[in-house]
């Protein structure tokens, strides 16, 4: 996996379908590899900087246990501590990290300050999420509906909820491994139109279906896998009184799921809201898989990690 190394992560939209598939190829043969206790340290000696803008438990987590499993070494660094969170330009830091640590990751707000790191930086930049793209959560959640369904063919994916950073990196991810993608949002909170665009394209391409609702109920019928995230992200708290009446018709719950297939699988990127966007009954229920689909982030960012950083 020779030509992905120096390569940024940024979103899937700079990954071919076939690369897609490959690292989750790899994924599953370093979950694997670890599950049997077979060493796979292929970054001996590699630092990891990773710059958190925003709050996190599960990126964090599994990004360093990520490094510290394939031999190297993960740095945290919380914007508020650092410089960064002095005013220091970020394509100062970028230059400033690139002689010192073999990648960066960064969870950021707008998706341009990620861009203009990855301008500045010599080493690869890992998007650990923006306002606009969740990369490494569409590539687990890929990987568990693939173990899960066997397969990804004639699988219907349906996103309930907001059209944020996950719905957007769901759709592109699933778009490229070529299963049917359907999103359904309250009216005015609908994915990028741009993104949509690009949705629509990778579908030509690989045969996939994509359809955009403000129905839920018309949304769910028949599907395989239902995944909400959270009515208000990061960043937009003070829309948070808007966002629970405006979403309200949306909570992914008994009622809804009645829709979906006998056999649906319910996945959520975490943390989530119970009794908001979803119901106890299906998070908690027996369709759930929302702990396996974050474990699935530690193995699918190592297979990045090892793709990028590797030698
Ligand atoms: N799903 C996810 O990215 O979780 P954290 O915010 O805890 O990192
Ligand atoms: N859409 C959420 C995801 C958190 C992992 C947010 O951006 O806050």
């Amino acid at each position: 996996i020779k030509k992905y190394k120096g390569k940024n992560f940024l979103t899937l939209l700079d990954y071919s379908s076939e690369e897609v598939l490959e690292l989750l190829h790899f994924s599953r043969l370093l979950k694997q590899y670890q599950k049997e206790g077979v060493p796979h340290q292929y970054l001996v000696g590699k630092t990891l900087a990773m710059i958190f803008e925003k709050s996190s438990t599960r990126t964090r987590v599994s990004f360093e246990v990520g490094m510290n499993q394939l031999g190297g070494s993960a740095l945290f660094l919380s914007s508020k501590d650092s410089q960064l969170g002095r005013g220091e330009p970020i394509s100062d830091t970028a230059q400033v990290l690139s002689r010192y640590v073999d990648g960066i990751m960064i969870r950021t707000h707008g998706h341009e300050i990620i861009e203009e790191l990855a301008n500045n930086s010599t080493v690869p930049v890992i998007n650990a999420l923006t306002d606009d793209f969740h990369p490494c959560q569409a590539m687990a959640d890929l990987l568990t509906i693939y173990e899960v369904k066997g397969t990804f063919k004639g699988i219907k994916t349906v996103y309930v909820g907001d059209g944020n950073n996950v719905a957007h990196s769901l759709l592109i991810g699933c778009a490229k491994v070529g299963m049917d993608v359907t999103i359904t949002t309250p009216i005015g909170y609908e994915p990028k139109q741009w993104i949509v665009e690009e949705i629509k394209a990778i579908c030509e391409e690989t045969g996939a279906k994509f359809h955009i609702t403000n129905d839920p109920i018309e949304a769910v019928q028949g599907a395989d896998v239902i995944y909400t995230d959270v009515w208000t992200s990061m960043g937009y708290e003070e829309e948070t009184a808007k966002r629970l009446a405006d979403f309200e018709a949306f909570q992914v719950n008994e009622e809804l799921v009645k829709y979906a297939k006998k056999d649906y699988m319910f996945l959520h990127c975490l943390p989530a809201h119970r009794g908001e966007e979803v119901s106890i009954e299906v998070i908690d229920g027996k369709n759930s898989f929302i702990f396996d689909q974050a474990e699935n982030r530690l193995h699918v960012q190592k297979a990045i990690l090892v793709a990028l950083l590797g030698s």
